[in-house]
């Protein structure tokens, strides 16, 4: 087979995913099929890669217009924070592989949807809902999944409500849609997820203690979310007019 030219930039992101992945959880076979995929496709993943970025900040500035409406409207600011992330390299051939995907750009934006993520953080539970409606009521936005876990919690006490929605972005000679994950939670479900991802990725703890400690984080959120609500009806408490 004919070696490719492989640029500078492509041999360092191969060396970052090389030492990130344990080589004990991909097989020879993968190894080699993602030496083709930076080999032959690095170009086009790039390009990808930038069309997730772009999808992002369609997504951003679309939540960023509604909050600005809203503040207008005098009622208040209802996000708090938006985060945008790309998916690295290495997490994106970690996943293809536990999906047993074929390492290559088609199979990726056809299989992945959470390359591009946008994450809304707000203060109140209620106005996750009406953004996130807002958002889905827009004519160039198409719904493909949605997760309620703020209705129905992860076993975990995960809550947050996700969507996966596709967002046209418009280039020189083409309009191409794009998936993009928006998940949409309250600042405490955002300090909650926090702490439950240390405590996830935490290496050598002893299980019965990873145990004792989940259950405790378990009872944290129905109590934060408990809180949650009672301070949206203080709130709405306080917007009733008392002449
Ligand atoms: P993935 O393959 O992990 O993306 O699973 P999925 O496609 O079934 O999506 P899911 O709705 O389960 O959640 C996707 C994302 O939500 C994760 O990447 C996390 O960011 C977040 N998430 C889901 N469950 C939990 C949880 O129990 N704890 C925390 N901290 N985050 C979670
Ligand atoms: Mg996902």
């Amino acid at each position: 087979m004919a070696e490719f030219e492989i640029s500078e930039q492509d041999r360092q992101l191969l060396e970052t995913v090389r030492k990130s992945i344990n080589m004990g959880d991909i097989s020879e076979r993968d190894l080699d099929s993602f030496m083709n995929f930076m080999n032959e496709e690095s170009r086009p993943f790039r390009e990808l890669m930038t069309f997730y970025t772009c999808a992002a900040y369609e997504i951003e500035t679309k939540f960023k217009v509604l909050n600005e409406q809203m503040s207008l409207e005098g009622e208040h600011n209802p996000i708090e924070t938006i985060k945008t992330r790309l998916k690295s390299v290495e997490s994106i051939v970690r996943k293809m592989n536990k999906l047993g995907l074929r390492l290559d750009i088609d199979e990726l934006e056809a299989k992945i949807y959470d390359v591009a993520g946008v994450r809304v953080i707000c203060s109140f539970p209620e106005d996750i809902y009406f953004l996130a409606d807002c958002l889905l009521q827009q004519d160039d936005i198409r719904l493909i999944e949605k997760k309620d876990y703020i209705a129905n919690p992860k076993p975990s006490g995960y809550r947050s409500l996700h969507l996966i929605v596709e967002v046209p972005i418009f280039l020189m000679n083409e309009k191409r849609p794009m998936k993009v994950e928006v998940q949409l939670r309250t600042i405490a479900m955002d300090f909650w997820a926090s702490l439950d991802h240390k405590l996830r990725y935490k290496k050598n703890i002893d299980p019965a203690i990873q145990k004792e400690l989940s259950e405790r984080l378990f009872r944290c959120a129905e109590e934060s979310a408990r809180l949650d609500y009672e301070m949206q009806a203080i709130r709405r408490g306080m917007e009733i007019d008392h002449v």
